[in-house]
């Protein structure tokens, strides 16, 4: 395998990922607001307790990676807003859920999360397995009941979105992932497990992020597989570079316990392959993320993949 430092794949703007997708984050962040706000349920004040750790978990904190993604791939294809944002906070829901659970003693048994204490320390364990519950079955409510279909997007491309979402928050998607992390804690992997492992306990979520945002843009078939694809591609890189972040990285900067995976024993690409070659893998699933797009280029009618070009260059060069 060659060693040689890779060359930058692609330039990253000046502005940072925060700053260029302030508006699309807060717009995010606002739609989460309302869809978390207990008022507009039928719930007793007794479930309050619940409420606040849902809210916790979910709101105030997070890049919101995944969603962004979701949003951009919806544009691109030429679709509107609308018929992504409630897919959009359901991915967030989903992802808070599993970072939720992923910190429990029983799991990865973190103490911190975003930068303050995570959720079962802040509520208990019984809370926070039952905010995580609730959360899926929230998300699913959320697509389901607020989509506003706008565009070439059919009430069919819906159903097949939500078909979808039952993948990816199940046995065959990012549980089976985490299974099967826990499985091999201090057992010997091979490449195979790693692969198996990171494209189901974090690829799954973003597969089904960029495959929903093309979908319900009304895209075509070709072009949802390549939208499938580049979701691949990026949920696989993003989690080789929190393995190299969980390494390089500090507790202060990543708002979570650094160091855990050699001390947890976890199947990571750095400690099967070395941080070299383990970058060396980022940057070819970078490359092969904007050929992608490239080869997308004029089938979606108005496709514009630029926003998409500068998260995979802020994916592969993330610091936290
Ligand atoms: C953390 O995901 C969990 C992984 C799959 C690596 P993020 O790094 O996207 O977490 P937040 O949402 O920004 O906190
Ligand atoms: C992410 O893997 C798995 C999830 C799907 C939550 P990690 O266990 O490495 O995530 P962090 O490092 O705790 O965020
Ligand atoms: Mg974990
Ligand atoms: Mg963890
Ligand atoms: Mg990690």
């Amino acid at each position: 395998m060659n060693t040689q430092t890779p060359q930058p794949m692609t330039h990253l703007p000046t502005q940072s990922y925060e700053s260029l997708f302030s508006a699309s984050i807060e717009q995010i962040n606002q739609a989460l607001e309302r869809a978390l706000d207990k008022r507009a349920y039928d719930t007793s004040s007794q479930a309050n307790g619940l409420w606040e750790a849902m809210r916790y978990g979910t709101l105030d904190g997070g890049k919101r990676i995944r969603s962004i993604l979701a949003l951009e791939a919806c544009k691109a294809c030429g679709g509107d807003i609308e018929s992504i944002l409630p897919t959009a906070c359901a991915i967030e829901m989903v992802h808070a859920q599993s970072l939720i659970h992923d910190d429990l003693p029983c799991m990865d048994n973190d103490d911190m999360r975003r930068g303050k204490p995570s959720v079962h320390k802040a509520f208990g364990e019984s809370t926070a397995v039952l905010a995580g519950d609730a959360l899926i079955a929230l998300a699913f409510g959320l697509i389901a009941k607020e989509t506003q279909l706008r565009g070439k997007a059919t009430p069919q491309h819906l159903l097949s979105v939500i078909g979808d979402f039952s993948d990816v928050t199940s046995v065959q998607g990012l549980v089976n992932g985490q299974f099967v992390d826990i499985l091999y804690e201090g057992q010997p992997f091979t490449p195979d497990i790693l692969e198996y492992i990171h494209t189901f306990k974090t690829g799954a979520l973003f597969r089904f992020s960029l495959r929903a945002g093309a979908k319900l843009a009304g895209a075509d078939a070709i072009v949802v597989d390549r939208f499938t694809q580049l979701g691949e591609k990026l949920g696989l890189a993003f989690q080789i570079v929190d393995d190299l972040l969980d390494i390089d990285s500090t507790t202060e900067t990543l708002g979570k316990t650094a160091g855990k995976d050699q001390l947890q024993e976890k199947a990571t690409y750095p400690a099967f392959f070395g941080v070299e070659a383990s970058r060396q893998q980022v940057e070819q699933l970078s490359q092969d993320a904007l050929a992608l797009l490239e080869e997308t280029a004029g089938m979606p009618p108005g496709y514009d993949s630029t926003n998409l070009k500068t998260l995979v260059a802020f994916i592969a060069n993330r610091l936290h």
